[in-house]
């Protein structure tokens, strides 16, 4: 079933002399439960990609269709909760809260929606994230693989259909990249999501099921690899 389907999406910057066309023109279809790999040059279009897929930034020309809605026809209300619960989002830098604790962390998506994260799933995430000894103590207290766990945890908890990710283990080390790419695919299988990961990292872009390659603005190559 297809659960994303961009078309010919544009993405311009500025005007006249500063104008760059961060995006030309992309069109891809995503099947439920594909993990897909981003790779390119930097400045390549790949973060604007998933800013617009995930409505942070407007695009210029072209759709995004996501689970039959368009996301350009939602206004500001709906798409805080789109992001909110049919996404998970997770950046580079792990943008963890903080005077919150981990625990809370985790829950605020859904703190802000009041609503109570199901314990069962809740204690299944953070076991399998390696972070359940850690649920009180705040992000300061954590090393970064661990705070990219809580980041990773925290993108879940609403069970998101679409988890995008951007460069999410460019802050870590090899050891701690492998465990979180093997956790993406965990969930990936056991709640057959749709994942997206951009990576400037050969390895990683290898576990996922396709790999798209992107050079200024424009999908270069685009291979099923499982
Ligand atoms: N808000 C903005 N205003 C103007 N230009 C922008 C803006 N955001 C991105 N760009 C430009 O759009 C192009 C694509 O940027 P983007 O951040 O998508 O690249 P990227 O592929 O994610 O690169 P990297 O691998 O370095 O993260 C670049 O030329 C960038 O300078
Ligand atoms: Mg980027």
């Amino acid at each position: 079933m297809e659960i994303l389907k961009i078309e010919n999406l544009k993405k311009t910057y500025g005007k006249d002399e500063t104008k760059v066309e961060a995006l030309k023109n992309i069109s891809i279809s995503v099947e439920r439960g594909q993990m897909i790999a981003i790779m390119g040059p930097s400045g390549c279009g790949k973060s604007t990609l998933l800013n617009l897929i995930s409505g942070i930034d407007k695009a210029t020309d072209g759709n995004i269709i996501v689970e039959n809605s368009d996301i350009s026809k939602l206004d500001e209300n709906s798409l805080a909760f789109y992001r909110r619960r049919q996404l998970g989002i997770i950046y580079q830098f792990f943008n963890l809260i903080p005077n919150l604790s981990v625990e809370n962390n985790i829950k605020l998506p859904m703190l802000m929606d009041d609503k109570e994260a199901d314990k069962e799933y809740f204690n299944e995430l953070v076991t399998s994230l390696g972070i359940a000894n850690r649920l009180k103590v705040f992000p300061d207290k954590l090393s970064g693989g661990q705070q990219q766990r809580v980041a990773i945890a925290r993108s879940l908890i609403y069970k998101p259909s679409i988890v995008l990710a951007d460069e999410p283990t460019g802050n870590l080390d090899k050891e701690n990249s492998r465990d979180i790419i093997e956790l993406f695919r965990l969930s990936n299988l056991k709640y057959n999501q749709t994942i997206i990961i951009v990576t400037h990292d050969e390895e990683i872009a290898l576990s996922a099921d396709r790999i798209i390659r992107m050079e200024d603005g424009l999908i270069v190559s685009d291979e099923v690899i499982r």
